[in-house]
């Protein structure tokens, strides 16, 4: 589904990313793990079209999403990929309701398509009673669980986590791992960055990330 080629992404002589390939499959659970500034981040905003690379390739189902003019590369985060920051980046003055409408509203769904896609995610996520609030005012695990129902507003293929779970306390932290894994059970394919080995069991591929540079990939 996704291959990612060679990529690299230097600052001046700085390699944050070096010759980084592999294989993402559809319906694929990837966690990926590496200390600090060893290039996790960098390797997701690239992937997420957030970002690009000095050298190297992204191919998404067939098409190499480095070469998307500034239009095509909007749109492909809008409706292929669902970002999950670790701090929500949420719009705190706006209501949930209006939180989760954005990615509806720049993709151009019309108002009943919008209304039946709020009510239907905020269902899944358990935040169907917080629709009115502000997003402010949502404990860590509500403001979470927003950020992934605002992901998942386009019918993503992928979603691309990093670190969700960096903010919350472990009893949180479990249940968004599990709305990870039932999302990846639905079908969605999932790519986590984590720093936690436990988190990272539960995907079906680990790679790990020494300064810019994949040290190891281990398939269960
Ligand atoms: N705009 C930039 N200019 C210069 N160096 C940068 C820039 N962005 C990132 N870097 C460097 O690239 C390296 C990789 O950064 P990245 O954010 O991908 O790390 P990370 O693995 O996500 O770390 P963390 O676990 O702390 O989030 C770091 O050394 C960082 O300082
Ligand atoms: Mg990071």
């Amino acid at each position: 589904m996704i291959t990612v080629e060679n990529l690299t992404k230097s600052y001046g002589g700085f390699f944050a990313l070096s010759d980084v390939s592999f294989d993402v499959e559809k319906g694929d659970y990837i966690a990926v793990t590496g200390r600090s500034g060893s290039g996790k981040s960098t390797l997701f905003h690239i992937i997420g079209g957030l970002d690009r690379p000095t050298d190297g390739a992204v191919i998404f189902e067939g098409r190499n999403s480095i070469n998307f003019s500034e239009k095509e590369m909007a749109r492909y985060r809008n409706l292929e990929i669902g970002f999950v920051f670790q701090s929500f980046h949420l719009e705190p003055s706006y209501t949930v309701y209006k939180n989760l409408e954005i990615p509806l509203l720049i993709a151009g769904i019309d108002k009943n398509t919008r209304d039946e896609r709020i009510r239907l995610n905020a269902d899944k996520l358990g935040i169907a009673d917080k629709l009115n609030n502000l997003a402010n005012n949502l404990s860590g695990g509500e403001k979470q669980r927003v950020a992934i129902a605002r992901a998942l507003m386009n019918n993503p293929k992928v979603i691309l986590a990093d670190e969700p779970c960096g903010n919350l306390d472990s009893l949180n932290a479990e249940k968004i791992m599990d709305i990870f894994t039932a999302l990846n059970n639905e079908g969605i394919t999932v790519l986590l960055i984590t720093h936690h080995i436990k988190d990272a069991q539960r995907a079906k591929k680990i790679i790990n990330l020494l300064d810019g540079e994949i040290v190891y990939e281990d398939r269960k």
